[in-house]
């Protein structure tokens, strides 16, 4: 969408989170948060924005290795705080603004695209809550939308009200330039709420519609109980589409996979294994037990209970029980039991006796063992 802006909000404390980490960094299937947010965000348009404050240049650095084209803004939180006090200072640019959160990385693509695909000059995305404690209540007359209210500011009757605000908008741009300096601070928490938009455009005979979305998708990470929930339904959604795909997984609960990870032609993945940061695994299977980073596994098995540490090459190659690898580029190779193999070239043919190690580490510096083709380690 090209006449479609994004900006993420994410300059939060995230105190519930008790850590001096950044909420946004922290991980979910091997990937920041924010990374998430930024990928689905990306998967819509090619101009997007975040919005930090806390811990902003550590956060910054994290997204412009991945994504260095983004625009980063400071929010002026002294003077304007609130989710419309966040807007304040990013230039607002295409036809059309769609604002999401840095802590709901479960928000898809498709999710922010249905925000904009529709005539409204705002479009909010709503759920019905079976719990709708801490979101705000959107009010609804005859099916026009005409309010949110803040739990904090809800009367009684408005606390019943199970229609939540999930906190994703898309704004027509010149609505959101209009509106956006004639939002208040009058409430309880004196912030700038990005929500009394609904408000000042209904007064002005605006468009203001409801997007019904699923309330899973829009979850809200605050503490790490929900980090957990969150990263269980990203693990459950990763599986499933591997599976769809051909993977073949034994217990897949048990099963842990980056958001990085690829597979190609005909793999099995057996309980318990992990398969962590940017693996490529082709045509292979991987016993029970197993831990694989960061590698690449052709026409291969391995395991049970092998581990492949970071920046392994296997080609056609058997990796047995206790076995680990780590730097190891081994092609035509049978490594059956109890080895250590780190830094290291192995040719084709070559059997890798049980007990081996390649000792390559003198004290100071680590050298690479190279070992030719059909060797025997007895
Ligand atoms: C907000 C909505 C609420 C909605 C809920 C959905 C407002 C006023 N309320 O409430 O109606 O139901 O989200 O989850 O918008 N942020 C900033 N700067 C700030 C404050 C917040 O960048 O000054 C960012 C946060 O980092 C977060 C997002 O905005 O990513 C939402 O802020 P949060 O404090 O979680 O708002 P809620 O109180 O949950
Ligand atoms: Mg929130």
């Amino acid at each position: 969408m090209n006449d479609t802006s994004v900006i993420i909000l994410a300059a939060g404390l995230g105190t519930r989170m008790k850590s001096a980490r950044p909420k946004v960094l922290f991980e979910l299937c091997g990937e920041p948060m924010i990374i998430h947010v930024l990928k689905q965000a990306y998967a819509v348009s090619n101009d997007v924005s975040v919005v930090l404050y806390y811990e902003k240049e550590k956060i910054e650095s994290v997204i412009k290795d991945i994504f260095p084209q983004t625009k980063i803004y400071a929010q002026d939180l002294a003077n304007f705080p609130g989710t419309a006090g966040a807007l304040k200072n990013v230039e607002l640019s295409g036809k059309k603004i769609i604002v999401t959160c840095g802590d709901m990385p479960l928000v898809k693509a498709t999710d922010l695209m249905r925000l904009a695909a529709n005539d409204a000059d705002i479009a909010l995305s709503v759920f019905e809550a079976a719990d709708p404690y801490g979101y705000g209540r959107v009010i609804i007359n005859n099916g026009k939308v005409e309010a949110i209210v803040e739990q904090k500011d809800a009367t009684e009757t408005q606390k019943m009200i199970k229609s939540a605000n999930a906190g994703c908008y898309c704004f027509k741009s010149e609505v959101l330039r209009e509106i956006l300096p004639l939002i208040g601070n009058e409430n309880s928490q004196k912030e700038f709420y990005l929500t009394d938009a609904i408000k000042i455009a209904n007064e002005r005979g605006l468009k203001c519609w409801a997007v019904s979305v699923e309330e899973q998708n829009f979850m809200g990470i605050n503490d790490k109980f929900q980090l957990s929930i969150a990263e269980n339904l990203m693990q459950y959604e990763i599986k499933k589409n591997l599976m769809k795909s051909g993977v073949l997984m034994r217990l897949p609960n048990s099963v842990y996979i980056d958001s990085r990870a690829k597979f190609e032609g005909e793999c099995e993945l057996q309980e318990n294994v992990s398969i962590i940061g940017e693996c490529l695994i082709k045509n292979s299977v991987i016993k029970s037990g197993s831990v694989v980073e960061s590698s690449v596994i052709e026409d291969s098995d391995v395991g049970p209970l092998a581990r492949l540490r970071p920046k392994c090459e296997i080609k056609n190659t058997h990796i047995g029980n206790f076995v680990e690898l780590k730097a190891a580029r081994l092609n035509g190779v049978k490594a059956g039991h109890l080895s250590y193999l780190g830094d290291c070239e192995i040719g084709c043919g070559t059997n890798v006796g049980c007990g081996t190690i390649t000792c390559n580490y003198d004290g100071k510096a680590k050298h690479k063992t190279i070992i030719g083709k059909n060797v025997f380690i007895g």
